[in-house]
């Protein structure tokens, strides 16, 4: 598979065993998300390393500061080889462009997408902060604003794809956590949807943890979901 959908989040509190598993994982079958915990304590060299195994690095690392901080941080990113990372759109118009624009233009540029609304947050968390809106008209409103900066995508959750892909047009990029294979536990996650159904739903990426990274078998596990996905595609394994 040239592009894979599947991006394992490498949820560990330290390198060591984010890096044991990448060692036994293909770059052709998986992206890997390094986010802010396995970041913090294991830092940029980390990043450098996967990237430099071959693998699409996903840096998770929500930027939100002001619009000079935020751009530098991120082209600081990018020199670390980084495929893809974040920021939230809430940040504002000025931030995500100047975000943006400090990714250049080059075809292989870091990828850009934006978090709208946390899937933590409810109704009323947002109206404690000062909006009034319902989250999936937040979501609709931010990701709007992330689209006017030129950014490439968001993170949603499966749910919101939908309608994001509807509003939003072929070319947004949709990337969904909240995945659990067909025969997998949901662990604290909420509202899930497999593989198959985000994908028709209209996500682009996958993101997914535990059910690799905990798994008896992690290889097993990727393997299995590339199946679980041919088999909705309609692909040989
Ligand atoms: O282990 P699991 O598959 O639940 O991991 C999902 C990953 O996606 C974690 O790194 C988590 O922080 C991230 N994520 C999420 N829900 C969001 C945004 C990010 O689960 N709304």
């Amino acid at each position: 598979m040239s592009d894979s959908p599947i991006i394992v989040a490498l949820d560990y509190p330290d390198g060591a065993p984010a890096l044991a598993l990448a060692g036994r994982l293909d770059p052709a079958l998986c992206k890997l998300k390094v986010g802010k915990e396995l970041f913090v304590s294991a830092g940029p060299r980390l990043v450098e390393d996967l990237a430099g195994r071959g693998f699409r690095v996903f840096l998770d690392l929500k930027f939100h500061d002001i619009p000079n901080t935020v751009a530098q941080a991120c082209k600081a990113a990018s020199r670390l080889g980084v495929w893809m990372m974040n920021v939230h759109a809430s940040g504002g118009l000025a931030m995500l462009r100047a975000a943006r624009e400090a990714l250049g233009e080059a075809p292989d540029r870091p990828r850009l997408i934006a978090v709208t609304v946390l899937t933590s947050l409810g109704e009323a968390d947002l109206r404690q902060v000062g909006v009034d809106a319902a989250p999936e008209q937040q979501v609709s409103r931010l990701a709007a604003l992330a689209g006017e900066a030129g950014l490439d995508g968001v993170v949603c959750s499966a749910r919101e794809a939908e309608a994001l892909r509807r509003e939003r047009g072929r070319d947004f990029l949709l990337v969904t956590p909240g995945i659990r294979p067909a025969d997998s536990g949901s662990d604290d996650q909420q509202r899930i949807m497999t593989p198959a159904q985000a994908l028709r739903a209209g996500a682009d990426y996958l993101v997914v943890g535990r059910p690799i990274t905990r798994a008896a078998d992690p290889v097993a596990a990727l393997k299995k979901i590339h199946a679980e996905i041919a088999n909705f595609l309609g692909e040989p394994t």
